[in-house]
């Protein structure tokens, strides 16, 4: 059965042409940006998607400036492309690994970003398993924050990045139909992309076992179904998620091979959906459980290119936060 959201607001804004000024403020959520503002940001990114294709990669935008990455969990797209995303456009990135870091003698979280501020960096990125983190170095750090995920609330940057894949490949946002798929009650991903998706006009459905879905889905303005199969047809984006069992565990569903019975996007199911759908997973991807390696590497995947987009989207994130300030 599919369970209805409650009419909601359909905002028209797909491109904008104002400027709106982001500089010195934190990224934390989308809960925090306008839809105005989520269209800005998209427009800001085939320039540097150009910076990206050419021989030498790299501009001297942010020359003089200094980034962090402070990345309490793992992480390889996120991670990389943010780094990556700093040094195209000529920052000093520093990678700070935990592990070898002064934490692992003792010193709190608090004293390590206060001795990084010390140090007059200009931008912390920061991902941690305890939801609130970001939030609340923001409070206390002269510098912007940037959240790069933070336990099962938000993964803003990652939100946007599949926005603008969407919107570059279908022209649109407004109107379009997206369904999330898995495990949407330990996701950050699903968590800002429902919030950026229905800003932006989407209308948005989940689909996960009833214990993988959130206590409150009734609230957040999105349809919600047990029922892969039939909520795979009509939509124009499949959004697949893996299993975080390093949250819970296997307690959610009796075997792996149960869930993927139910919950696999393989290639029979996709011929439930339309025949143009676009094929989206934020990674890591476990294939064979949440999606068939026939259809992650199929025509309708655009898995690879919301990577390459993550570099770009990261690369309009800095410039407009800490370029020219
Ligand atoms: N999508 C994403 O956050 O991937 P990583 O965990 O590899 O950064």
């Amino acid at each position: 059965m599919l369970i209805h959201a409650s009419p909601h607001e359909v905002h028209e804004i797909d491109h904008v042409e104002d400027t709106i000024d982001f500089r010195g403020r934190d990224l934390l959520g989308m809960e925090d940006f306008t839809a105005a503002e989520i269209a800005a940001i998209l427009d800001t990114v085939a320039s540097f998607k150009e910076i990206s294709e050419r021989d030498i990669k790299k501009v001297p935008t942010l020359r003089g400036k200094t980034v962090i990455n402070l990345f309490f969990e793992p992480s390889t797209r996120t991670r990389t492309s943010f780094e990556i995303a700093g040094k195209r456009l000529s920052a000093d990135v520093i990678n700070i690994s935990v592990s070898n870091s002064s934490m692992s003698k003792g010193e709190s979280l608090r004293d390590t970003a206060d001795n990084l501020a010390a140090m007059r960096t200009d931008a912390l990125i920061v991902r941690h398993k305890s939801a609130g983190v970001p939030h609340m170095l923001a409070r206390y750090l002269p510098s912007p924050v940037i959240n790069a995920g933070d336990g099962a609330h938000e993964h803003p940057t990652q939100a946007l990045l599949d926005l603008y894949t969407i919107r570059e490949k279908l022209g649109t946002l407004a109107g379009r139909r997206a369904l999330i798929v898995g495990d949407i009650a330990s996701s950050r991903v699903a968590r800002s992309n429902i919030i950026a998706m229905r800003k932006m006009g989407m209308q948005v459905s989940v689909c996960a076992p009833l214990t993988m879905l959130p206590v409150g889905i009734e609230k957040w303005g999105v349809d919600y179904t047990s029922d892969f199969d039939a909520a795979l047809q009509d939509v124009d984006v499949v959004m697949m998620l893996r299993i975080q069992r390093e949250r819970h565990g296997d307690v959610l569903f009796p075997s792996l091979q149960e869930y993927s019975s139910r919950y696999c996007l393989t290639s029979a199911r996709m011929r439930r959906a339309k025949s143009e759908v676009l094929v989206m997973h934020p990674g890591p991807m476990n294939r064979g459980v949440e999606i068939a390696p026939e259809v992650a590497d199929g025509l309708e995947s655009v898995i690879l290119q919301q990577v390459t987009n993550g570099v770009a989207l990261r690369m309009a994130v800095l410039y407009l936060i800490i370029g020219g300030v």
